[in-house]
């Protein structure tokens, strides 16, 4: 048994679950990355945005973060604050999930609320506003983890597991944010020869790739109108986009807690539902890899409360049916093939 010394340590390695399979062979494996310390993959670039600051000096010993967080980027930014004595402000609203914000003040966390609109969606943009005023007059360091290469930089071991795990990745699914864990994965897939179609997921209403604003509750992934989308979208690395609405990507997740016992948070069931609705449009035998974003356990008030899914009109049986539906077509494919695989026996006598 290993034994180490900081939560830190614990970050990476994470291991991979074959959520499906098809009777051509396809193979859809969600990367659990909701494993890490904090139970989200953003630790990772958090990691990555301290080290960078600390090498060239932007955050000194003694010194303090400010930066606007859903909440997982902050847990990740927190979890580092306390192993190397920083102090952290989370610039958050309560767009986020009530227990990310807990997660943070257990941490340590100082949170600072900002009003979320009327429309009850995420106001990134006053979080951000607010986050660079306060990093401003305190003198703090703020990641800004939309422009600071640093996030996408955190993804490096990511990609470097999954070709070690698996030696390829044909398509990587992801839901977008950002953009550091989806556009950083594959930018060092690539550097290492691997020729991964990227697949970015994002909240129906959010504008990343040009659709029409409007309301979502998946927290975390997408951009209110309004909001500059920052440079670790990198479009060039994104083979394909998709939007998926909050009921879809709850009823991924709710569905997939019901088949595997793992809960896992809402954007990472958005991810599960374009991969699993698109599973045969790739070749024969493909390794299909969803990043498994964050873990479910911070959603047990919200994605996984048929009551409050209910009062914003997001509960949809219909969609929950839809994906048992895909997973018992695909499984049956998967017998069929086994079937014709056999040569059919032939009567003695006959
Ligand atoms: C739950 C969840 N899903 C998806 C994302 C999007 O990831 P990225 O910002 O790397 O694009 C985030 C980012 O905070 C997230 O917290």
């Amino acid at each position: 048994m290993t034994i180490v010394r900081r939560a830190s340590d614990l970050i990476g390695d994470t291991p991979l679950l074959e959520l499906a399979r098809t009777g051509t062979g396809t193979r859809l494996l969600l990367k659990l990355e909701q494993l890490n310390p904090t139970g989200s993959c953003k630790v990772r670039m958090a990691k990555q945005m301290v080290v960078e600051a600390e090498r060239d000096g932007r955050l000194k010993p003694g010194g303090h973060i400010v930066e606007p967080t859903s909440g997982n980027t902050g847990c990740g930014l927190a979890l580092f604050a306390l192993e190397r004595g920083y102090r952290f402000t989370a610039v958050v609203d309560r767009h986020a999930a009530r227990e990310k914000l807990r997660m943070l003040s257990a941490m340590g966390a100082e949170l600072v609320f900002v009003d979320t609109p009327s429309t009850g969606g995420p106001s990134s943009v006053r979080r951000r506003e607010v986050a660079a005023r306060l990093a401003a007059e305190l003198g703090a360091y703020h990641p800004d983890q939309h422009n600071n290469p640093g996030n996408a930089n955190g993804y490096t071991d990511l990609a470097a597991e999954l070709l070690r795990q698996l030696g390829a990745v044909d398509v990587l699914v992801a839901a977008i944010g950002t953009g550091g864990s989806l556009c950083g994965t594959v930018r060092e897939l690539r550097a290492r020869g691997a020729r991964t179609l990227s697949v970015a997921v994002e909240p129906m209403g959010s504008i990343i790739f040009g659709g029409r604003p409007g309301v979502y509750h998946q927290t975390g992934a997408g951009s209110p109108e309004g909001f500059p989308v920052g440079s670790n979208v990198d479009y060039s690395l994104v083979d394909r986009s998709h939007r998926v609405s909050d009921g879809d990507a709850f009823a991924g997740a709710r569905v997939v807690a019901r088949r595997t016992g793992l809960l896992l948070g809402g954007t990472t069931g958005g991810a599960i539902h374009v991969a699993l609705r698109r599973l045969l449009e790739h070749p024969p035998g493909s390794t299909v890899v969803v990043l498994a974003n964050d873990a479910g356990e911070k959603y047990l008030d919200s994605v996984y409360d048929d009551d409050w899914l209910r009062a914003r009109g997001v509960l949809d049986e219909l969609a929950h049916r839809r994906v048992e539906r895909w997973f018992t077509t695909y499984a049956a494919s998967v017998r069929v093939a086994a079937r014709e695989a056999w040569p059919t026996p032939v009567a003695v006598g006959a």
